[in-house]
């Protein structure tokens, strides 16, 4: 065999964020084929970071009053924890905030200038002019272009699922101050994917077996055809204040997170070299020979597969050998939500005791290799782990080593019988296919491999049900018979146990010291190998058996999502909390003072709304019938994008009544109800204690 050199990533997950079980997708299937080829004795290294830049994270810092730097110190302490604890096991777990991932972004920066291939050009976008900031694209909302729906997003809606730039947006606020954004042009800097060059490379490295066939044709729409080029350049600079690295030869001017996040993988990887003194250029150049796998998320591809290519060639580096893709997690057939409590992070799982090698299992049997998206069904998930992994798997062990253990001092049987087992193994077990699962394991496809290791449990069970060694063992006259068969068993545990070990690191660990064994490699064994060579010597003792895995039970995963339920008040507390702390710099300055004479002037008074409805063409009004005692009024009122009619009707309010009517486009409008807040879904009507009635004045 030829030892092949590996590097392998995982995506850097956001240092302003807990990994949740959709992050663990992807972490346990890189983890698992990291694991499978350190068995099969490659040089393999597995490097990840947590991806600490950018707007979001300068932030919430600043809204936790603690500074960038300390608050990536703790979100990488529990990053790295979560992973630990779910047995994902990296070389190297670092940050893109370090002096090795700052070195190659400017390294690259300054090839890819020298090349012609960084522009600078000015571009007008929205500022903030309370925050003194540009604001980037999710932090202005404001009303659809296209569809008016109220508070979209700067670069999509989420009503009509249009897409737009930031300064199309009607009513434009800023999500961070509420100010009004204003626009404001400066210098950008600019990598020239549209350059010929770029466009050349990129259509030939799409269609070169990096990508997967579906991710390739994503790529094909996006290049367009030859002769066409459908390619922007792509902006890699931010004004101050922004955190993350400043461009070297441009003061106050920052790398666009995502021109950095991908070179922290070779960052996280240079600590590694630094550590344990490996050669950074045997993997890094270009015309090495080692792999280098992307494992990420189809959400994420357009960066991989297009601009960190490009960068790469363009700088002297080698290309990425593959790109792997996966699906986006669902739970029960939904995207993942907090009120339903299906928003599930690693932490509460490993904090409410649930084994991670439930988890890692149910992930491999879904797992194909492909982009599509996979599911956790949770009924599906408990029936799997317990009918596979403990009725299955474990049951092979704890059905023979009893035997073993209290009648032959845990020794298998030797030289004698061996060869009988061996040849009894070898012909009667047909779904043994090490080939298999060797080739599944290596594309991916983790659910082959498990479908392929359960057919040959199911056929190891019913083997041990028809020789029922539990009937065997009353008859003393019959031992040597029981050993043969119980030794059989273990035999078979055995060879599965090493095809798991990938998926079930733990568990396996546990095994090899029950079996009293080496750690357990990867064979190389075809289909039509027979077996009988891997199996656990003549007269081999092993110790005594130790419950190796306990059953999912139902209840675990209703408390899981019951801990992880966010009550719809709960989310509510949590937005008005954000909103009067981000708010805070908009309260306006308090107007000059009057008398109280000019105050007793207006005639407020508690009114009762007796009905309130839409008004056909007004997209801000809503009509309020209202009840002061002595009469009733119609008031149209400017809070449509805040209140439903039927949220309104039967409340009480306040009111101005004595303002003199005013004639509007849909009737008279007899007054005002008073409201606080900025507008949009900021609006907050005002209600009197209980006990107030309808026409009481308010002094
Ligand atoms: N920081 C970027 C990646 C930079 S890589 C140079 C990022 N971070 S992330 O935290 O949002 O996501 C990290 C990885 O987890 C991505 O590959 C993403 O696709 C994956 N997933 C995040 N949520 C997921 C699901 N619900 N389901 C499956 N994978 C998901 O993107
Ligand atoms: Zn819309």
């Amino acid at each position: 065999m030829t030892k092949r050199r590996i590097l392998v990533t995982s995506a850097l997950p956001y240092a302003n964020g807990s990994i949740h079980l959709g992050h663990l997708v992807e972490y346990i299937q890189t983890d698992i084929w990291v694991r499978f080829q350190k068995m099969r004795g490659h040089e393999i290294y597995y490097v990840c970071a947590d991806d600490t830049h950018g707007t979001p994270i300068m932030l919430r810092a600043e809204k936790e009053g603690i500074t960038p730097e300390a608050l990536i110190a703790r979100v990488h302490d529990e990053h790295f924890e979560d992973f630990t604890g779910f047995h994902i096991h990296f070389d190297s777990y670092y940050s893109t905030h370090s002096d090795e991932t700052r070195h190659y972004s400017e390294d690259i920066y300054h090839k890819l200038k020298a090349a012609g291939l960084v522009q600078v050009r000015g571009i007008e976008q929205l500022y903030d002019p309370q925050k003194h900031m540009f604001l980037p694209d999710r932090f202005v909302k404001g009303e659809c272009p296209k569809c008016a729906a109220r508070d979209q997003y700067g670069d999509s809606c989420e009503v009509c699922g249009a897409a737009y730039a930031p300064t199309d947006l009607k009513n434009p606020y800023s999500a961070i101050s509420g100010a009004i954004p204003i626009k404001k042009s400066s210098e950008h800097y600019f990598f020239s994917l549209s350059d010929q060059r770029c466009v050349d490379f990129l259509r030939r490295w799409t269609r070169a077996g990096h990508l997967q066939p579906e991710a390739a044709n994503k790529m094909h729409e996006w290049l367009g055809d030859a002769g066409e080029n459908k390619l922007s350049d792509w902006d890699i600079s931010r004004d101050a204040p922004y955190f993350g690295f400043e461009i070297p030869d441009a003061p106050g001017k920052y790398f666009y997170v995502w021109l950095d996040a991908p070179i922290g993988y070779m960052g996280s990887f240079k600590h590694l070299c630094t550590r344990e003194d490996l050669d950074f250029d045997a993997y890094w150049h270009k015309d090495t020979d080692t792999e280098l796998y992307h494992f990420i998320g189809k959400d994420i591809l357009y960066f991989h597969a297009l601009f960190w290519p490009a960068m790469l060639e363009n700088s002297g580096y080698r290309t990425p050998t593959r790109i792997f893709a996966h699906g986006f997690l669902t739970v029960n057939g939904e995207k993942m939500s907090k009120s339903r409590g299906t928003f599930i992070t690693a932490a509460s799982y490993l904090k409410q005791g649930l084994n991670p090698e439930w988890l890692r299992y149910y992930y491999a049997a879904k797992l194909n290799g492909t982009m599509e998206d996979i599911d956790l069904n949770l009924d599906d998930f408990i029936v799997r782990v317990n009918s596979d992994l403990v009725g299955k798997f474990i049951n092979i062990a704890s059905r023979c080593a009893g035997f073993i253990a209290k009648r032959f001092d845990g020794k298998l049987v030797d030289a004698d019988s061996y060869i009988s087992m061996q040849q009894l193994i070898d012909t009667r077990f047909t779904n043994w296919r090490p080939g298999t699962i060797e080739t599944a394991y290596e594309e991916r496809d983790y659910s082959q491999a498990v479908r392929q290791m359960m057919k040959f449990a199911d056929e190891a069970n019913e083997f041990i049900h028809e020789m029922a060694p539990w009937e065997i063992a009353k008859d003393a006259s019959r031992n040597a018979e029981l050993q043969r068969i119980c030794s059989l068993g273990i035999q078979l545990f055995y060879l599965l146990s090493r095809y798991l070990k990938p998926i079930l690191p733990e568990t396996i660990r546990q095994v090899e010291t029950f079996l009293n064994c080496r750690p357990l490699t990867w064979p190389r064994l075809a289909d039509s190998e027979p077996v009988s060579q891997l199996l656990l010597p003549p007269g081999h003792t092993i110790n005594a058996y130790q419950h190796l895995m306990t059953r999912m039970e139902s209840k675990q995963i209703g408390a899981l999502v019951e801990a992880n339920r966010e009550s719809l008040t709960a989310d509510q507390a949590g937005s008005t909390k954000t909103t009067a702390a981000t708010k805070q710099t908009t309260i306006a300055p308090i107007t000059e003072t009057v008398s109280i004479d000019d105050f007793s002037k207006i005639d407020l008074r508690v009114a009762k709304i007796m009905n309130a409805e839409h008004v056909e063409g007004a997209d801000k009004l809503l009509k309020l019938t209202l009840d002061i005692g002595s009469e009733q009024r119609t008031v149209f009122a400017g809070i449509k994008s805040a209140y439903n009619p039927d949220q309104l009707i039967g409340r009480m309010t306040v009111m101005v009544a004595n303002l003199a009517p005013r004639k509007m486009k849909f009737g008279l409008s007899e007054g005002m109800v008073l409201a606080a807040g900025s507008g949009g879904s900021e609006l907050f009507i005002l209600s009197p204690d209980s006990g107030a009635l309808p026409g009481m004045r308010i002094k």
